[in-house]
C-alpha cells in the first residue's frame, strides 16, 4: 500500500507536464517509498527483488540530481542548500552499500534498511520543501521539460550501485562516473543471464 507522502508526491507529479524534472524527480520518490514498504512487509529472501530495485533506482535517482538538478537549485535556493543535499546523499551512499553487503534475511539488514528508509525519506522531504519550489520558481516550464529529458538521459547511463566515493562530489561524478556505470551495467547484465 502507498504511503501518504507517496501518495501526495505523486499527486503533485500529475499535475506537472510529462518530462518536467519536478514530476520525474517527484514520482522517483513516490517508488522509492513504495519499494521500502515493499522491502518492509517480505520476508527472507523475497526482499531480494524489491531491494535490486531499490538500490538501482536510488543510486540513479541520485546520480541524476546531482548532474542535472544541483547546477540549476544551486542559482536559486543557494549553494549551502546544494552542498547540504550532495552531503546527505553521500551518507545514503554509504548506508546502502553497507547493507549491499548484508543477507537480506539476516537481524542486521532489518536495522540497516530502517536507518536508510529513515535517512532517504527525510533527505526527499528537503528537497521537495527547500529545492524543488526554487528550481519552478526560477525555470520557465519548457527549461524544466528540457532538465527532464537531459535527467532521464543521464540516468539511463548512470552507475545502479552506490559509490560514495564519487556520490556527493559533481566533478567526480563527471570524471568517474561512466566507468563505475559500465562496471555496474556488467554485473546487472550477467546477473540476469
Ligand atoms: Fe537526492
Ligand atoms: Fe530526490
Amino acid at each position: 500500500m502507498a504511503s501518504k507522502l507517496a501518495e501526495r508526491e505523486r499527486a503533485q507529479a500529475a499535475t506537472l507536464p510529462e518530462d518536467d524534472i519536478v514530476g520525474l524527480l517527484l514520482a522517483q520518490h513516490a517508488r522509492i517509498r513504495d519499494l521500502f514498504a515493499e522491502i518492509g512487509v517480505r520476508r527472507g529472501e523475497h526482499r531480494r527483488k524489491p531491494f535490486d530495485e531499490l538500490r538501482a533506482l536510488l543510486a540513479v535517482h541520485e546520480t541524476g540530481e546531482e548532474m542535472v538538478l544541483r547546477p540549476v537549485s544551486r542559482r536559486s535556493a543557494g549553494p549551502d542548500v546544494g552542498r547540504a543535499r550532495n552531503h546527505e546523499e553521500k551518507q545514503a551512499a554509504r548506508l546502502l552499500a553497507g547493507l549491499e553487503k548484508l543477507d537480506v534475511a539476516g537481524p542486521d539488514f532489518d536495522r540497516e534498511i530502517a536507518v536508510l528508509e529513515r535517512a532517504v525519506s527525510d533527505h526527499a522531504v528537503r528537497e521537495e520543501l527547500e529545492e524543488f519550489p526554487a528550481v519552478r520558481a526560477a525555470t520557465s516550464q519548457d527549461e524544466r521539460r528540457k532538465l527532464g529529458r537531459q535527467l532521464r538521459a543521464v540516468q539511463s547511463l548512470a552507475p545502479t550501485r552506490p559509490h560514495p566515493g564519487t556520490v556527493g562530489s559533481p566533478l567526480a561524478q563527471w570524471a568517474l562516473g561512466p566507468l563505475a556505470s559500465l562496471v555496474d551495467r556488467s554485473r546487472d547484465a550477467l546477473r540476469r543471464r
